[in-house]
């Protein structure tokens, strides 16, 4: 570590910041990537400078003749001693808000159940919602903060969290409470986006009427929350035996009209036209994709829906994959997500993320690192401010141990990250 790093970050908190002698890895833009050529396509510079004035990056280029570590004209300068130093990791797909625990549904995948069995029998999420309804505030602020912090120490500055896990109306609100005032806390390592996803499962109370369920949201929930603006995204569970097309649809419209970004769980049981819906709305991201179809991947394409993969989730569930390689050779913007959540994925693994989208989807590592920074950004609409090292953006960045980016996948699962930067502050891996 550069001298004088712990000292700064105990005593000054500074959002100015030079730093220099880094290997600059990072793909360029203020839209998402699409296709083999623009997403392999990594701007590298070696021994390069970034200037962050204020949290935003003033400076990219080459050295301007810095050799000295310390606080000199306002600037806390740091030597990256040639390391990589990529652009914040975007997580933009999870669920980190809720309490209690599935091991029991892990064990019993482990022996053979699916986890729509599981599901159809009260399992699932419903097994969490139950649990989430009778916490506090406090007990779920926690448990995501402990969640970020964990995130944070694996490079990811961005993340999006979704509600869901309440689905009566305090709890929620309650959820996307919790979402907001981890969002205000001025020391806060990661920015988070908060989506709104009511429509995860039919709850009990609406047990056999989801068109009922649906009303409910349109009619009470989607006004509330664009009045309170407690989120910035609108997904739903679009899969068999959950939301249909037709209920999806008529949801998603209704939260277009509230001014909501719109997202879907697409195709990731079954193929049910999840994608072709997403591309017929214009949706911002069509999520999972396991089973996307030929049709659905040419009309994805064509509206320009950004296509984000989980692959934790396949791993975890031992589905198949989705097909990252042929996605990507169509032409798609892929993004990269971790679906963080307490059933189908409890990790928030990027290095894991990144070996599997690698080894099982035929992802490059190049195409792999433009998926989980400037696409995952594209997948929040803010590609126009992160997700990568440029002028005029957010001086969100992440410093890995080594010169060569590929240790991100070649290491498999272990942590590459030495220090993350956040609004130009740098919080090491020991700090
Ligand atoms: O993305 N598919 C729905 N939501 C999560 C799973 C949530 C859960 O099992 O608690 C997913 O896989
Ligand atoms: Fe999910």
């Amino acid at each position: 570590m550069g001298c004088g790093c712990r000292n700064f970050i105990d005593n000054s908190m500074t959002e100015n910041l030079i730093i220099f002698n880094a290997r600059l890895v990072t793909p360029t833009g203020t839209s998402a990537r699409c296709g083999a050529q623009e997403m392999n396509h990594l701007h590298i510079l070696d021994n390069a400078t970034v200037e962050i004035t204020k949290g935003i990056i003033t400076y990219v280029g080459a050295s301007r003749g810095e050799t000295r570590d310390g606080y000199y004209n306002h600037f806390w300068h740091y030597n990256a001693r040639g390391k990589c130093l990529l652009p914040g990791f975007v997580d933009s797909h999870t669920h980190p808000v809720f309490d209690g625990e599935r091991a029991d549904e892990f064990n019993r995948r482990l022996r053979g159940e699916s986890y729509l069995s599981i599901m159809q029998s009260g399992g699932g999420i419903a097994a969490t919602v139950r649990a989430t309804r009778n916490a506090t505030y406090y007990t779920l602020r926690a448990r995501a903060e402990t969640l970020l912090k964990q995130m944070s120490l694996m490079g990811v500055t961005t993340v999006e969290a979704k509600s869901g896990y309440g689905l009566d109306r305090d709890t929620e609100l309650m959820l996307l409470r919790v979402i907001q005032g981890l969002q205000r806390d001025e020391h806060r390592r990661v920015d988070i986006v908060p989506t709104y996803l009511g429509a995860h499962a039919i709850p009990a109370e609406y047990a056999g009427r989801p068109d009922d369920y649906i009303d409910f949201i349109t009619g009470e929930m989607l006004p509330h929350i664009a009045r309170h603006r407690l989120a910035a995204f609108c997904d739903v569970f679009c899969e068999a035996g959950v939301f249909s097309v037709e209920q999806s649809r008529r949801l998603l419209t209704a939260a277009r009209r509230y001014g909501f970004g719109l997202k879907l769980h697409a195709d990731e049981l079954a193929s049910l036209g999840g994608a072709e819906l997403a591309a017929e709305l214009h949706a911002v991201s069509a999520d999972h994709l396991l089973h996307v179809s030929e049709a659905g991947i040419r009309q994805l394409r064509a509206a320009g829906v950004v296509a984000t993969l989980l692959p934790l989730t396949a791993f975890i569930l031992k589905a198949p994959y989705a097909p990252g390689r042929q996605l990507i050779d169509s032409g798609l913007a892929v993004a990269l997500a971790t679906d963080l959540n307490p059933g189908s994925a409890f990790s928030g693994s990027v290095p894991l993320t990144f070996a599997l989208a690698c080894i099982y989807m035929g992802l490059t590592i190049e195409e792999a690192i433009t998926a989980f920074t400037l696409n995952g950004a594209a997948a929040l609409n803010r590609a126009d401010t992160i997700g990568s090292i440029e002028t005029g953006k957010q001086g969100d960045m992440v410093l890995l141990n080594t010169d060569n980016y590929h240790q991100l996948t070649y290491y498999v699962g272990m942590n590459s990250v030495i220090a993350t930067i956040k609004g130009g502050v740098i919080h090491p891996l020991n700090g």
